[in-house]
């Protein structure tokens, strides 16, 4: 038995394959473009394990995904890959409706023509799992109920726009053609091998170059923060026992200002790196705010909890303890994918971006 993971070699796809190998022996075909976001060292560990099958491609090329799912037949497909950072997507939005639209259509009918030749327990065994995420359902007001599966879909920024459109094609692969699909929307996830273009890597990172720690508009944009692994074992307990057609909201309980997570990667900093001028805290920096940005994310993941039994084992102030400890050990891996493209992208970004 095999699965198919898209984008396996970006920061939740990675943790997600690491996780599977580690307690299970299926084995991993993992496609991946390897974008500026997709890094094979984070499966270095894997180097040697002939259960990770590495495939180099592109999820919009329905010739090649045709030919790795009659090559290895995998029992789900499990879908991470897309385009995933939102200020990117306001600066360019056509590679996130590419990817994450068409990527996920083609996934989606390649996966039917697949599914559609297999019988008895292959057929009814197949899963299609979509990752998707909380941004879907746009913005919420400080008193507002978190997101559960009932809210309407308001997204405001191309990525969440392209994301909404690639749950509603999967929603609508299992209503018209019956194919078995499940999907996901989380919170923001943080945990090792996050690129450090991310709120909580970036901020670890320029504070330890000495760097201003940019915080956009007046920091009071609230998120609900989940550790990785807690995602990757919430995306196994779907794939198991979800029920199809269903989609599954997943959180940490975690709701906090960005502030107030900025405030925390410092305090750790202060205690495991300390700096030589001062505590970190003292390079905050508020910059222009990004356009759109929604004010508050919010989940209600009592779905998930009723019906598979899933909660996050970790708590923020344990996760986010491990997370600036594994940066603090692997700088290496940070220096090595802030590469020239990563550069410009900083200059494109913040360069516009005077501080209030
Ligand atoms: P990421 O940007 O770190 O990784 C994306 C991966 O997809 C990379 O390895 C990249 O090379 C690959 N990829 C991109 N375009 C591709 C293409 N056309 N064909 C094949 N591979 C391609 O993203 P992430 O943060 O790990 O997010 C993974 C998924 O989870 C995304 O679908 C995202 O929308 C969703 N999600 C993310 C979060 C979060 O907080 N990061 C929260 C909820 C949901
Ligand atoms: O909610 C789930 C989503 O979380 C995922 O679907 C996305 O893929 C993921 O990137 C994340 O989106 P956000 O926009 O919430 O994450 P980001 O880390 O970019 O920003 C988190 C918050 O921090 C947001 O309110 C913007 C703010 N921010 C971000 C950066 C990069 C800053 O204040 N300064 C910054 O430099």
């Amino acid at each position: 038995m095999t699965i198919l993971v898209t984008g396996g070699a970006g920061f939740i796809g990675s943790n997600f394959v690491l996780d599977w190998l580690a307690s299970s022996n299926e084995s991993v075909i993992n496609l991946d473009k390897l974008t500026y976001a997709g890094n094979l060292e984070n499966l270095a560990s894997l180097a040697n394990d002939p259960r990770h099958i590495f495939a180099h491609g592109d999820i919009c090329d329905r010739a090649f995904v045709d030919a790795l799912i009659a090559l290895h037949e995998p029992r789900a497909i499990v879908h991470f890959a897309a385009e995933s950072h939102v200020d990117r997507s306001i600066h360019g939005p056509g590679e996130f409706v590419r990817t994450n639209v068409e990527g996920t259509f083609t996934l989606l009918e390649a996966a039917r023509g697949y599914w559609s030749g297999l019988e008895g327990d292959a057929r009814t065994g197949f899963r299609f799992l979509h990752v998707s995420t909380d941004e879907v359902y746009g913005s919420l007001g400080p008193n507002d109920a978190p997101f559960s599966e009932a809210t309407p879909y308001a997204p405001n920024s191309p990525y969440s726009a392209s994301k909404a459109a690639s749950d509603h094609l999967v929603r609508a692969w299992h209503h018209t053609y019956g194919l078995p699909v499940l999907t996901t929307n989380c919170s923001n996830n943080y945990g090792a091998f996050q690129f450090p273009e991310k709120l909580i890597p970036l901020m670890i990172a320029n504070a330890l170059a000495d760097k201003a720690l940019p915080v956009y508009g007046d920091g009071r944009n609230v998120r609900d923060w989940l550790y990785v692994n807690d995602h990757c074992a919430a995306i196994r307990e779907v794939l198991a026992r979800g029920r199809l057609g269903e989609t599954y909201n997943i959180g940490g309980w975690n709701e906090k200002t960005n502030l107030e997570i900025v405030h925390t990667v410092c305090a750790l900093l202060d205690e495991l790196a300390p700096g030589r001028t001062g505590p970190y805290s003292r390079l905050i920096t508020y910059v222009k705010d990004r356009p759109g940005h929604d004010r508050r994310y919010a989940i209600d993941a009592r779905k998930i909890e009723r019906e598979l039994g899933w909660r996050p084992a970790e708590t923020f102030e344990t996760g986010i303890r491990k997370t600036v400890a594994w940066y603090l050990a692997n700088q290496k891996w940070v220096a090595d994918v802030v590469s020239g493209e990563y550069q410009h992208w900083l200059e494109r970004n913040y360069g516009e971006r005077k501080s209030s």
